[in-house]
C-alpha cells in the first residue's frame, strides 16, 4: 500500500486533501492523472451499463434533498456506526473493528488483564504475541487458556475496565460504544435555530427511489426496467482509512433496478446482476484471481433484504468489499410511499394489476474501483529479484522499472509521441504532426526530453500502453515505431495504421 500511496502522490494520481495544510483525514484530491482514470472509470461504466442497455435509463439527482428523504429511508435512525473513544488519547475507533480477548492462564483460570488489537489479517498472532509478553511480565509459570478475540460491542463495562486503549496500551481508558449517525449535516438557508438542518446524502440511491415514478412515467419504462446514477456520496467515517478505500468523499455508481413484486423473482436477477458486474469488472482490466464473492449469512441481512452478495477485491490490505449487489425487496419505495403518501406503484398493463417493485441494487464504489485496477495493474521488477503485487511479474532486460498495467480503455494517457531528437525540424515537425492528430482521439502526451529509454519508463510508470517513436525512417518511409508498455516489444508500421491499431486497443474494434 506504502508503493502505491507513493507512485499515486510521484505522478499526480491522488493526494492528499488540504496538503499544504497538514492534510484533512478521509479526503482526497486526484491530481492530472488520477482524474483522467476516475473520468474513463465512469464514461465506461455509463456507456456499458445505460447506453449500450435497452432497460436502463439515466439519472442525476441532487445531492442535499429534503431531510424526509433521510427520515423514510431509515438513514437518521438506523444509519451508524458503534465508536468508542480513548478518553487520554482522545482517539476515536469503530467499536467493531477492536478486538480483544483476557488472558487467563489455562490451569488455574486467573485473569492477568486483557490484549486489544486493531482488525487485520493479522490480528490473532499479534494478539497471541502481546498475551505472551503479559505473561512474561507478571512473571506466571504455565500455559495461557486459548485467546477468545470479539470485537468491542461485546464488552462489559467489567470488561472495558481492563481492556487496553489501542493507542495508548493503557487499560480502562476507553468508552462504551455508542451509535454515531455517519451523514454530515449542513443548514439551507439562512434559519439559525435548527430547523433548516439537512444531510449531505450517504448514498446515491434514494434520489433513485424518490425519481421512480418521474422517470419511470417520462420513460415510458416497462418493468424490469433500471435506473442509474453515478455522484457523490458522503459519509462521517469514524475511522477513514486504507487510502481511498473508506473515505469520507466518495463516488458511487449504483443502479436500482426494478423487478416484478412475485416472490421469486428476484432470485434471476440477482444472480444476472452479479454475473453482468463480475464481467464488466474483468472486461476492463481487473484481475480475475484477484476477485472473490462474499454472500451474506441470512441472519445478518437487513430485516427487509431478500439477498445480498459482495463483488470482494484483495487489495493490499486484503480481501475486502468492491461491490455489493443487494435483493432489497420493496423495501425503498414502500418508505417513501408511506412517508410522502405519493403512490409508488407500478400498473402492469399485461396483468392489469398493480403493485410497488421490487429492487435489485448494484452499488460500485468510484474510488474503491480505482484502487482496485491500481493494485491489479501496478507491477515492478529489479534486476536481481522480480516482485509484484498481488501475481504476475515482468522482468525486463535486468532494469529496475515500475509499470502500470492498466486496460487500455483505463489508461490515463492512452499514447506518448516522441521525436527521436529534438534538434532536426523536418522530424520534429513530423512528430508534432502526428501528435496533434493523435489527441483529436485520446488523451496523449509529448515528451521530447531525455534518452527514448528514460522516456518508456516514465510513461510506464503512467500506465501509457503504448510510446510511439518517429525517428529518421519516419522522413523516409512514414512509419512510426510503436512501443507496447506490456511486453516492450516494438511494432514498426505505417503512421495511417496507427489510429485503428490504438482504437482497437482501446475501444475493441
Ligand atoms: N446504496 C447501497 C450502498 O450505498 P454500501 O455498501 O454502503 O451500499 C456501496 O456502498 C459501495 O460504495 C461499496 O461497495 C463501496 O464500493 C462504496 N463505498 C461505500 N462506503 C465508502 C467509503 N467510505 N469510501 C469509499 N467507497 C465507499
Amino acid at each position: 500500500m506504502e508503493e502505491l500511496v507513493a507512485l499515486c502522490k510521484r505522478r499526480g494520481f491522488v493526494f492528499q486533501s488540504s496538503e499544504i495544510y497538514n492534510g484533512f483525514a478521509g479526503f482526497f484530491d486526484y491530481g492530472p492523472l488520477g482524474v483522467e482514470i476516475k473520468k474513463n472509470i465512469k464514461d465506461l461504466w455509463w456507456r456499458d451499463v445505460v447506453r449500450r442497455r435497452d432497460d436502463i435509463v439515466g439519472l442525476d439527482s441532487s445531492i442535499i434533498g429534503s431531510p424526509k428523504i433521510w427520515e423514510a429511508s431509515g438513514h437518521v435512525a438506523g444509519f451508524s456506526d458503534p465508536m468508542v473513544d480513548c478518553r487520554e488519547s482522545k482517539l476515536r475507533y469503530r467499536a467493531d473493528q477492536v478486538f480483544w480477548a483476557r488472558v487467563a492462564l489455562a490451569e488455574t483460570g486467573e485473569v492477568l488483564g486483557a490484549v486489544s488489537v486493531m482488525e487485520s489479517g493479522t490480528m490473532e498472532a499479534e494478539a497471541q504475541a502481546a498475551a505472551d509478553k503479559m505473561k512474561r511480565k507478571a512473571a506466571k509459570q504455565g500455559a495461557l487458556a486459548p485467546l477468545d478475540l470479539k470485537d468491542l460491542t461485546q464488552a462489559t463495562a467489567e470488561d472495558l475496565s481492563i481492556i487496553p486503549s489501542p493507542a495508548t496500551g493503557n487499560p480502562g481508558t476507553l468508552t462504551a460504544p455508542r451509535d454515531f449517525n455517519l451523514m454530515f449535516q449542513t443548514a439551507v438557508g439562512a434559519t439559525v435555530d435548527g430547523s433548516n438542518a439537512a444531510y449531505l446524502r450517504p448514498e446515491t440511491a434514494q434520489g433513485i427511489f424518490t425519481n421512480f415514478k418521474n422517470v419511470q412515467q417520462t420513460a415510458r419504462a416497462k418493468i424490469p426496467f433500471g435506473i442509474a446514477q453515478i455522484g457523490k456520496a458522503f459519509r462521517n467515517e469514524i475511522t477513514p482509512r486504507n487510502f481511498i478505500f473508506r473515505s469520507r468523499e466518495f463516488e458511487q455508481m449504483e443502479v436500482e433496478y426494478f423487478i416484478s413484486d412475485d416472490d421469486d423473482a428476484w432470485r434471476g436477477e440477482h444472480q444476472a446482476w452479479l454475473d453482468f458486474s463480475w464481467q464488466w469488472l474483468l472486461s476492463i482490466g481487473l484481475r480475475e484471481e484477484l476477485m472473490g464473492r462474499d454472500v451474506h449469512e441470512a441472519h445478518k441481512l437487513a430485516h427487509y433484504a431478500r439477498a445480498c452478495t459482495d463483488i470482494t477485491f484483495r487489495f493490499p490490505f486484503g480481501q475486502s468489499e468492491l461491490q455489493g449487489v443487494a435483493a432489497r425487496g420493496a423495501y425503498d419505495l414502500t418508505q417513501h410511499q408511506e412517508a410522502s403518501g405519493k403512490g409508488m406503484e407500478y400498473f402492469d398493463e399485461a396483468t392489469k394489476r398493480k403493485y410497488v417493485p421490487h429492487v435489485i441494487e448494484p452499488s460500485l464504489g468510484v474510488d474503491r474501483l480505482f484502487l482496485a485496477l491500481l493494485t491489479s495493474a501496478y507491477h515492478e521488477d529489479e534486476a536481481s529479484s522480480a516482485r509484484h503485487l498481488n501475481g504476475a511479474c515482468l522482468h525486463v532486460g535486468g532494469e529496475k522499472r515500475t509499470l502500470l498495467r492498466f486496460h487500455p480503455a483505463i489508461a490515463p494517457i492512452k499514447v506518448a509521441v516522441f521525436p527521436l531528437v529534438k534538434n532536426k525540424p523536418e522530424l520534429m515537425a513530423k512528430a508534432e504532426g502526428l501528435y496533434k492528430q493523435l489527441s483529436m482521439r485520446y488523451n496523449c502526451f509529448w515528451d521530447v526530453a531525455g534518452a527514448i529509454g528514460r522516456r518508456y519508463r516514465r510513461m510506464d510508470e503512467a500506465g501509457t500502453p503504448f510510446c510511439i517513436t518517429v525517428d529518421f525512417d519516419t522522413l523516409e518511409d512514414d512509419t512510426v515505431t510503436v512501443r507496447d508498455r506490456d511486453s516492450t516489444e516494438q511494432v514498426r508500421m505505417p503512421m495511417a495504421d496507427v489510429i485503428p491499431y490504438l482504437d482497437k486497443a482501446v475501444h475493441g474494434y
